[in-house]
Parts: C-alpha cells; structure tokens; sequence
C-alpha cells in the first residue's frame, strides 16, 4: 500500500508556533511532529509515501523528509489554499491510480501498529476502513456510531454527539475514494470533510471499523500538543530517533547534538 500524509492547513491553533514554520515541523518532544505519523508508516513497511502541504512551507517540509529520510521514496503535493482533508487527499490521485492507501493525517500520533489491519485489509472486500478510540471529547472530532460489528455513520464535530468513539486520522481506502471526493460539497465550514467521503463507504455498505489500542491524539492544539509530548516521552520519540540512527550519517549527527552517550 501506498502512504499518504496530509500537511496542509493552517495550525492557527498552534500560534505562534506556526508563525514561521509549518505546523507539522513543530516540536513533539526532541522531533519534528510529522515524525510520528511517518513512523506509523514506516512500522508498516511502507516505502512509497505522497506528503500534501501547502503555503510558503511547502519546500521546507520537503527539504526536511529528503533530508532526514532518504530511504523513502516520497512525492510531494501542493495544496494552495486549506480547502479540507477530502481537498487536500484529492491532490494525489494522478500518483495512487488503482493502489490501496493509508492516509495519516500530519498531526496526529498513534501507539498502535496498523500492520496486521493493512494485511487483513487488502484481504477483504472492503473498500475503506476506519480506526475508532473512545474519548472525553468527542465533539472535538468526527464521530462514528456503530451496530456491532458494523458502522453505521459518522458525524463531523457534532454539537450532541451520539457516541464517544472519534474517528482517529488514519484511513485505509481503495482508489473509488477519489470519485466520492470529486461529487463532494463544501460543508457548512467550507471544507471538502474527509467525513463525507467516508459517510459514502458506508452507504454502500463497503466499511469496516476497528478500535484503536493504546495512546492516540492530534497534536494540533496546546493541549493535547501537551499531552502528546508527556507520550513521547515514554518510549515513541526513543524508537523514532532509533530508526532516525540506522542511518550512520544520520546517527553521526544525532550523536553530535545528544551527546556521546545517545542511545535511544
Ligand atoms: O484528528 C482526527 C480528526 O481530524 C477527525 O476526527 C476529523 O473527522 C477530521 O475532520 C480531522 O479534524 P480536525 O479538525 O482536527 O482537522 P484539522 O483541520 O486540524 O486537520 C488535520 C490535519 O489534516 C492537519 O494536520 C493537516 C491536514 N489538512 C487539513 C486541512 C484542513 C490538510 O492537509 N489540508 C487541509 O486543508
């Protein structure tokens, strides 16, 4: 499957650490955040991976990813305007054509591994599977409602909400996800929402959900930047910055600014 991260936007809810430099190359810990969906991707054995992002930080997010990783085999995408996740996904069509895909969205950060449901994915009839974790705040999200083993809607930052299972930021989609985004509307924000796309897979009858085991969050606000950071701490920014020093030139330099005694 071919890996997509979203890095588009704006991260006003990020200022003024966004003022100068695109939300996604704000620290997480001792790394850049788009570190962390990268290495759920990575963790899959993913290799070919289109970024999308946007503004006058286009070619700094790319600089950064050719530089730091030059074993991936990225394309980048420029998304003008911060038109929505469904806009910006729609932005790599010409380079996906008939593959499977996950798409992560550049600020969120996972615990899990997604290997096996990539697997087990590309193995059944669905055409899209979404990840679910129960919150306190689902208002702050998509929410899904499910009937067993089926979900049945998702609602995007509903003012009641049915359920407390957000829909988390990675996605598995088959290559049909692109006709549903070209009939799509903006929304009442005025955002092509990735949650009408999917709301379509469920119609048809062709999703598939799964729960979300462990620490997730978006990093996209103080907040919950906070407590993503407090997670990090605990043993992810280590495996990142491990994987970071398989590369010698790489490790070289990790060595340089962490000290002799480096060993993530
Ligand atoms: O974090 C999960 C949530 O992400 C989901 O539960 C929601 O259904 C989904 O709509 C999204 O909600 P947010 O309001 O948190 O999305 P946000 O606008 O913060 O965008 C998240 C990432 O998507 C952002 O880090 C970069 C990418 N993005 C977003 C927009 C609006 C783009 O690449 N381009 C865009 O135009």
């Amino acid at each position: 499957m071919r890996g997509v991260i979203l890095a588009g936007g704006k991260g006003t809810r990020l200022f003024p650490l966004t003022a100068v430099i695109n939300k996604h190359l704000a620290p997480v810990g001792s790394l850049p955040m788009i570190e962390y969906p990268l290495h759920t991707l990575t963790k899959m054995g993913i290799k070919e991976i289109s970024v999308v992002t946007g503004g006058e930080h286009f070619s700094d997010i790319a600089r950064y990813l050719g530089q730091l990783h030059p074993d991936i085999n990225f394309s980048f995408h420029y998304q003008p305007e911060a038109g929505g996740i469904a806009q910006a996904l729609a932005l790599v069509k010409h380079v996906v054509g008939n593959e499977m895909i996950v798409v992560i969205l550049g600020d969120n950060i996972f615990e899990d591994d997604f290997l096996q449901a990539a697997k087990n994915f590309e193995n059944s009839s669905f055409g899209a599977m979404f990840f679910l974790k129960r919150v306190l705040n689902p208002g702050r999200f998509g929410v899904a409602e499910i009937d067993g083993v089926k979900i049945i809607g998702i609602e995007e930052k509903p003012k009641q909400p049915k359920t407390d299972l957000a829909v988390t930021g990675i996605y598995f989609f088959d290559s049909t996800v692109f006709d549903k985004i070209s009939k799509l509307k903006p929304s009442w924000r005025g955002e092509y929402e990735i949650t009408d796309a999917n709301n379509e897979y469920i119609a048809e009858g062709k999703a598939g959900y799964y729960l979300v085991n462990g620490f997730w969050s978006d990093a996209g606000t103080m907040d919950s930047r906070k407590s993503c950071e407090e997670f990090v701490k605990k043993g992810l920014e280590s495996n990142v910055l491990r994987s970071l020093s398989a590369n010698v030139e790489i490790g070289k330099m990790l060595i340089e600014s962490f000290g002799a005694n480096f060993k993530p």
